[in-house]
């Protein structure tokens, strides 16, 4: 039974509130394609009144700012608290609008109230320094929150990435205001009812769906905010950098794709290091910025490694994302699809091997099948542009030298991994790979305490991580003239 859709407004100044034009727009589900909720589409009036709610909420006398820091933890716990008792209906209702399966859903709401209460920890421990400056002066330092921060979404993980930031900036002491996905716009809904349940003041968290183009940009050139997050596209990255100078400086965290290299060496155990291979590409249809999208495989083993990653693409259930044995489900909408099914017929056309999969499955919902490409080369448009797709293209190579420098020839850098048997060559690669997460013998290993972001344009900054509550708070340095000496 399809999850029930109880929110499809804006929620603004803890209100339900429709958009100040009356527009809405149509949300899917990508399972079949079908219009399952009409949204309030926010646009630069609605953001304007949310960075104002948000600005008051800020105000040095408000109740958030005036909560101990202790206390917005305790806030934040209750907010994972609630996530815990409703995540059966928060990851239907991710499957229903995202066609994430349940297993991966289920998965990831575990991953939220961890990652939640790792960062509701760091509420209070956010200390300065006392400084030893020259001159008769007592000086110390305030890490303070930045103010107002515009959150804006992608569509791929639309509750890991709310959580993620909105609860790093809580943490700080921030205000947010927060644009889903226009793909993905409701469970951002159902965590603000959460919130709003928790017990957050007026203001803290407002979420405002509608347009990248409108909404989005309407918060990013906002003077009043101080602060973008956003995880997307490298394209739509630099369009916030240069929106972020235009009327204020705002402070910027970009989260960006990739193109990541996944190593396998002639020593490595291939029992682990095939499923592995194949999870990495395949896992939640392809549409992971860290997916391995360039599986890089040596010779000694070549020939017998591409013909186990046919077989493991070609067993992966496919079907509705609802039913729980589903292991590959629809890409996200009909734009994705087709834009997945133009890079297979680009690789086809380009020369490298299809040995399974490149079609859309039925004609209702958005399926491709798992797909492999084998004896691709570097300079084919599928092992240089992010696909974001079911898509593994295996490339061969000789030595560990030569793969670092191939895997480093691209504009990206966000993950690595390496299968090996062999501690040296496990060092060296980590050392020379540019990329901001390097996996040995796993894949997709990620935990709130380790930093999250990418190298050159995969990113900026970092999220997660004891430091990352840092990208949400100004130091301020305080020098107090010392009385004459005694
Ligand atoms: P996108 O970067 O256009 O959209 C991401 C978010 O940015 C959405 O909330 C969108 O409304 C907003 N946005 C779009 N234009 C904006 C603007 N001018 N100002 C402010 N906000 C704006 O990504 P899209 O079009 O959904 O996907 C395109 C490609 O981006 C994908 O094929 C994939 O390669 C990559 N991508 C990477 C993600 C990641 O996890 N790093 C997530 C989503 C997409
Ligand atoms: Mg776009």
């Amino acid at each position: 039974m399809a999850p029930q859709i109880k929110y499809t407004k804006l929620f603004i100044d803890n209100e339900w509130v429709d958009a100040k034009s009356g527009k809405t727009f149509e949300t899917r589900t990508p399972h079949d394609g079908s219009v399952i909720a009409k949204v309030a589409e926010g646009d630069k009036a609605d953001i304007d009144e949310a960075v104002k709610a948000a600005r008051r909420a800020f105000h040095r006398n408000s109740e958030w700012r005036l909560l101990d820091a202790s206390q917005r933890g305790a806030l934040l716990n209750k907010f994972a608290d609630l996530i815990q008792r409703d995540t059966a209906y928060l990851a239907a209702l991710e499957s229903y609008n995202n066609g994430m399966v349940m297993g991966v859903a289920t998965q990831f709401l575990a991953r939220v109230v961890s990652n939640i209460r790792y960062l509701a920890s760091l509420a209070d421990k956010v200390q300065g320094d006392t400084v030893p400056s020259d001159g008769d002066l007592f000086s110390y330092t305030l890490k303070q929150p930045i103010g107002v921060a515009g959150l804006i979404l992608p569509w791929n993980g639309p509750i890991i990435t709310f959580v993620n930031k909105v609860v790093t900036a809580l943490a700080a002491g921030c205000t947010v205001v927060v644009k889903p996905a226009e793909q993905t716009p409701l469970t951002a809904l159902a965590l603000a009812a959460l919130l709003l349940e928790a017990g957050f003041p007026r203001g803290v968290v407002n979420v405002v769906n509608g347009y990248g183009e409108t909404a989005g940009a309407a918060l990013t050139h906002h003077p009043h905010v101080a602060k973008i997050s956003f995880t997307g596209s490298v394209e739509v990255g630099k369009l916030i950098q240069q929106a972020a100078g235009a009327n204020n400086l705002k402070r910027v965290t970009l989260e960006l794709g990739g193109k990541s290299p996944l190593v396998i060496m002639d020593d490595a155990d291939l029992n682990v290091a095939i499923p592995f291979a194949a999870n990495a590409i395949f896992t939640h249809q392809g549409q992971v910025c860290v997916a391995a999208s360039r599986l890089y495989v040596q010779a000694g083993i070549y020939d017998k490694f591409v013909a186990e990653a046919v077989k493991h693409a070609q067993a992966r259930k496919i079907g509705n994302p609802a039913d729980p044995t589903t292991q590959h489900g629809p890409q996200v909408d009909e734009e994705m699809m087709t834009k997945v099914l133009g890079y297979i017929e680009k690789g086809k056309k380009e020369g490298a091997k299809l040995l399974t999969g490149g079609n859309r499955v039925g004609n209702s919902g958005y399926y491709i099948e798992p797909t492999v490409f084998a004896d691709v080369k570097d300079h084919m448009t599928i092992a240089k542009e992010e696909i974001f797709g079911p898509v593994q293209s295996i490339l061969k190579f000789d030595t560990l030298e030569e793969v670092i420098d191939r895997a480093n020839d691209t504009s990206y850098g966000l993950a690595a991994g390496i299968f090996t048997t062999n501690v040296n060559n496990a060092l060296q690669f980590s050392k020379h790979v540019e990329a901001g997460l390097v996996w040995v013998n796993t894949y997709f290993s990620m935990s709130c305490q380790t930093p999250f972001g990418g190298f050159k344009d995969s990113g900026l900054g970092r999220e997660s991580g004891f430091n990352c509550i840092d990208a949400y708070l100004e130091v301020k340095s305080v020098s107090i003239s010392l009385p004459k000496r005694i």
